[in-house]
């Protein structure tokens, strides 16, 4: 069959030098070649390049990680965590957990002060945010599943790093949102502060990052758990109240689990367990809508959305009560997603009215917005699939910056329920399950995906947003396979999101009036939000044809080999 590529080049700009010309490319369709789909450009070609180089979607989606650590500060990361799921072409499917975790001098009441008021600037800014940063172990987890040595994989990002590259104009604008923030939680200056304000394509230079790198480089995970990397860590945590050890980063460990897997409508999803919630609310939500059989509806009508709202609003309720660190609290993930269980939740579902959120769980509080990570999937020649979900948790983590190793720290700590119903940044309310201990990794709501179907990988895809990320992926697998729609439609249409508490069901800016207006009129409260998501997704047909899609919402692009 003949080869696609349509490749449509929304801008690009270019400045002099190497990495100032920023191509953005939103669409491709290509056969029998690679593809990596990422936030950023030079991250996407960070992978391709691996690729190009003979390496495969294991070698090109760590590449690609180290790279978003160079050009997507706000998300992309070595001082963050993330989840991989991966599909091998023999048929393999595998994760790795590299979620932080929380320090051993971490304790259940660390964020409330004497009389029990919960302190959230705590648990979200500075030092004492920082859960141990899981990424780089993760990097080198995954590499037993590639084929190149990391010394060429983290190349590409040691060049940018030392060379810089030009920043695009929703990077300048956050950066320039962000200086108070900077300023206020670094004693030292660092590069992401100028005196001027950043504007599109000034040069973003990290010489620290690049020696971190090359040290990692060097020697290893240890490059990064020990030695310089690690001292220069704890001396950061001892500058404030951080309470991270050098023990803590020695002993951080990766978890490779099962992945979480299921049927749906004769294809096979494979997602990730606990420790984040991500694969069993899908598993939940697109169980809970085939028995209204979705399929019958059209994407974003009053009726599909009432049906998708309703599954949404039963699953978080249960992500509050149930759902932990496997490896602190009885997993119930089986139970969870089981017909019967599921078949009973949506006795109480009507097309007459909202269900009220006090009839489906225990009602605790109230919540919030959403902020920064990060996602890629890529799928090789020989139909190798990765998918990644990696964050630092809010935009740029706790905001403070290593000095001397030049990378962000996450602020991952506030995932966790700080106290039983006080909502975190996302609103989420947790209880017992999601309490802090030492060493135990917080609940995650990251859905790293991939369909398979024959047995072959069929749709890679995953976003950030916090809480809305399982509702993001649930409804473009939906979009996909209920109501065959493509990949472009199915990534940049306006979407919606519910999560049991609070009542509110919250649209994209240009979702269809009617629809809410409808909604509205069964009872359901709608709150208008700016962007849902970031989705990053690659189609593969039965004839091998790609199709791959980078979110509309940022700068995010398509990569070929
Ligand atoms: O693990 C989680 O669920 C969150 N820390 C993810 C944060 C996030 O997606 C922010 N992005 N927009």
């Amino acid at each position: 069959m003949k080869r696609i590529a349509i490749i449509f080049i929304l801008f690009s700009f270019s400045v002099s030098a190497q990495y100032t010309d920023i191509n953005i490319v939103k669409e491709v369709k290509v056969k029998n070649k690679g593809v990596v789909v990422s936030a950023h450009p030079l991250a996407s070609e960070a992978g391709a390049k691996i690729l190009r180089m003979g390496g495969n979607a294991y070698d090109a989606i760590i590449a690609t990680q180290y790279a978003l650590a160079v050009v997507y500060p706000q998300a992309g990361n070595i001082g963050g965590g993330g989840f991989l799921v991966g599909v091998k072409s023999n048929g393999e499917t595998f994760t790795i957990d590299y979620r932080e975790t929380a320090p051993k001098k971490a304790t259940r009441d660390m964020y409330l002060d004497k009389t029990g008021k919960v302190n959230t600037d705590l648990s979200q800014n500075g030092r004492l945010a920082v859960g141990i940063p899981g990424s780089v172990a993760g990097f080198f987890a995954t590499l037993k599943h590639g084929k190149l040595p990391m010394e060429k994989i983290i190349q590409p990002a040691i060049d940018i790093a030392e060379k810089g590259f030009a920043i695009t104009e929703q990077e300048a604008n956050l950066l320039n949102s962000h200086k108070v923030n900077f300023q206020k939680h670094n004693q030292t200056s660092t590069v992401f502060v100028k005196n001027t304000p950043w504007k599109a394509g000034d040069l973003l230079v990290q010489k620290e990052l690049a020696e971190t790198l090359k040290l990692i480089q060097k020697s290893g995970a240890k490059g990064f758990y020990e030695g310089k990397t690690a001292e220069l860590l704890v001396s950061e945590m001892k500058k404030g109240n951080g309470i991270i050890t050098p023990e803590d980063l020695k002993n951080y460990k990766v978890a490779e689990r099962k992945a979480l897997e299921f049927d749906y409508k004769g294809n096979h999803i494979v997602s990730m367990p606990l420790p984040s919630s991500g694969g069993i609310l899908l598993a939940q939500m697109l169980r809970m809508s085939s028995y209204e059989n979705l399929e019958k509806y059209q994407q974003n009508s009053t009726q599909a959305v009432q049906i998708m709202t309703e599954a949404e609003r039963r699953a978080f309720a249960d992500r509050a009560e149930y759902m932990g660190d496997p490896d602190f609290i009885q997993d119930k993930t089986s139970y969870l997603i089981s017909d019967e269980y599921l078949k009973s939740r949506w006795k109480s579902f009507s097309f007459n009215k909202a269900t009220p959120s006090s009839e489906v769980g225990k009602i605790i509080k109230q919540p919030k917005e959403s902020t920064e990570t990060t996602h890629i999937s890529v799928i090789d020649k020989d139909g190798n699939a990765a998918a990644v979900t990696t964050t630092l948790n809010g935009l740029y983590g706790s905001k403070v910056v290593v000095s001397g190793a030049g990378f962000f720290l996450n602020n991952e700590m506030d995932d966790f329920s700080v106290k039983p119903g006080v909502p975190n940044m996302f609103g989420a309310v947790g209880g017992e399950a999601n309490s802090i201990q030492p060493n135990k990794r917080m609940l995650s709501s990251m859905t790293p995906t991939i369909v398979l179907k024959d047995q072959r990988p069929y749709m890679i895809v995953g976003t950030p947003g916090g809480t809305t990320i399982p509702t993001s992926v649930y409804q473009s697998i939906v979009d996909v396979i209920d109501f065959k729609l493509n990949a472009n439609i199915s990534v940049n249409a306006p979407k919606f999101h519910h999560q049991w508490l609070p009542e509110t069901v919250a649209f994209e800016k240009n979702f269809p009036e009617t629809t809410i207006k409808e909604l509205e009129k069964l009872g359901y409260k709608a709150e208008k939000w700016g962007q849902i998501g970031r989705t990053e997704m690659i189609l593969i047909d039965d004839n091998g044809n790609i199709h791959a899609v980078a979110d509309g919402r940022g700068d995010d692009s398509v990569a070929v080999e």
